[in-house]
């Protein structure tokens, strides 16, 4: 049956895809968003793929009044929490305000939760956790830690969820951990609109391709990986946004705060992305080996098997259709959304 969903950060990159495939599956979505990172363009966008309508408040978490509001105005059946701000090198220059954005807007959202006895809950966590693993693939019975203040945020949440759930049993809680989502929907519509330099593989990958850029700075061929490279479990945002779906299916039988990891399992080298992009795009795609980024581990890779047994879920688009919608979306819209 169709539940109405309240989406933060829905106007954002995983967030938009998902808010396509509720409405596609017959929910009504609610987006709270401050535009912080995003642009109303792509829920314009999500509702034009669909010819559904989607409920849009401009709004920060940090108002909690304003998030109190939004839920006396609608009857709410849970949430999925996207909104967030996640760049790992702008956290450690300004980590008050990812503290205070992150940490305490999501306090404001559950102390509107409890007031209004919302208690499905849905929360964007990461592999960033698990901080530097002892071995690959991951279990989510992994020591967790973080290693910078973005992830200590993600990891200080799901705390955060663990005490709630202790306190108020009523609470279903999921954490999804997501590995390195990539990819756009296969219209070309919508996809990852990075602001400025992007701090990830794909989109700079992608904004070479296309001719923006000159060419990929590869951070090491030192690891002790296949080739020297970092080696990362890249999961297409379609799959993503369908495990979320998966999630809320499942919350009638979730008690408390579980934590699920979305991956595909495997592993590709950073080499291995910029030739898969290449095959993709019908472009060359120059690089050039520079030193290692700090922070940075060799290989990551999900057991997501925890996500198929429970969940019935597991990732089913391949490299080749992941970077074939990278491609799409780019091409398409090569300055992302400020393209019309
Ligand atoms: P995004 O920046 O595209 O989307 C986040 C959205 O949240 C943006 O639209 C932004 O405007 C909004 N937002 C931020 N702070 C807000 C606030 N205080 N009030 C209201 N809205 C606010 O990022 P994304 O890639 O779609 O990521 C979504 C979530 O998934 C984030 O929580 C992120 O940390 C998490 N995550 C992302 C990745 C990734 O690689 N993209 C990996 C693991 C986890
Ligand atoms: N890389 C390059 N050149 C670049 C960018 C990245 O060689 O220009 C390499 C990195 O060294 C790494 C791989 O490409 O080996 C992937 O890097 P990303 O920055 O795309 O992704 P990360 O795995 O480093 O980080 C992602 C999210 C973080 C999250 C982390 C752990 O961006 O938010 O996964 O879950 F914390």
């Amino acid at each position: 049956m169709g539940q109405r969903v309240l989406v933060t950060g829905g106007a954002g990159y995983i967030g938009s895809h998902t808010c396509l495939e509720l409405l596609n599956a017959g929910h009504e979505v609610v987006v709270l968003d401050n535009l912080a990172n995003s642009s109303e363009e792509s829920l314009r966008r999500v509702q034009e793929l669909c010819g559904k309508s989607i409920t849009f408040a401009q709004l920060d978490l940090l108002d909690a009044a304003g998030v109190d509001a939004l839920f006396a105005t609608h009857q709410l059946d849970a949430v999925m929490h996207f909104a967030g701000l996640k760049a790992v090198g702008e956290s450690n220059d300004i980590p008050l305000h990812y503290y205070s954005n992150n940490i305490t807007g999501t306090l404001h959202l559950l102390e509107a939760m409890k007031r209004h006895g919302v208690w499905n809950f849905i929360f964007s966590s990461s592999a960033t956790v698990y901080g530097v693993p002892e071995s690959v693939p991951i279990t989510e019975e992994f020591a967790l830690s973080a290693t910078n203040p973005y992830g200590r945020t993600k990891l200080m949440i799901e705390e955060i969820l663990r005490d709630v759930a202790k306190a108020e049993p009523q609470l279903r809680a999921v954490l999804l951990r997501y590995f390195n989502p990539i990819g756009a929907h296969e219209s070309g519509r919508i996809g990852e609109d990075p602001q400025g330099l992007p701090n990830n593989l794909m989109p700079f990958v992608m904004q070479v391709a296309v001719g923006l850029r000159d060419k990929v700075a590869v951070f090491g061929d030192d690891y002790d990986t296949r080739d020297g490279t970092g080696v990362r479990d890249y999961i297409h945002v379609t799959d993503l946004a369908l495990g979320h779906l998966a999630a809320l299916d499942a919350l009638p039988q979730i008690h408390g705060c579980v934590a699920y990891n979305l991956g595909t399992g495997t592993g590709y080298s950073v080499l291995e992305m910029v030739r898969a992009a290449a095959q993709a795009s019908e472009r060359t795609i120059p690089h050039e080996v520079v030193a290692r980024r700090a922070g940075d581990v060799g290989e990551v890779f999900a057991d997501a098997s925890r996500a198929a047994r429970d969940l019935g879920w597991r990732a089913t688009r391949d490299l080749q259709k992941m970077c074939e919608d990278s491609w799409r979306w780019q091409s398409k819209n090569p300055s992302g959304y400020k393209t019309q």
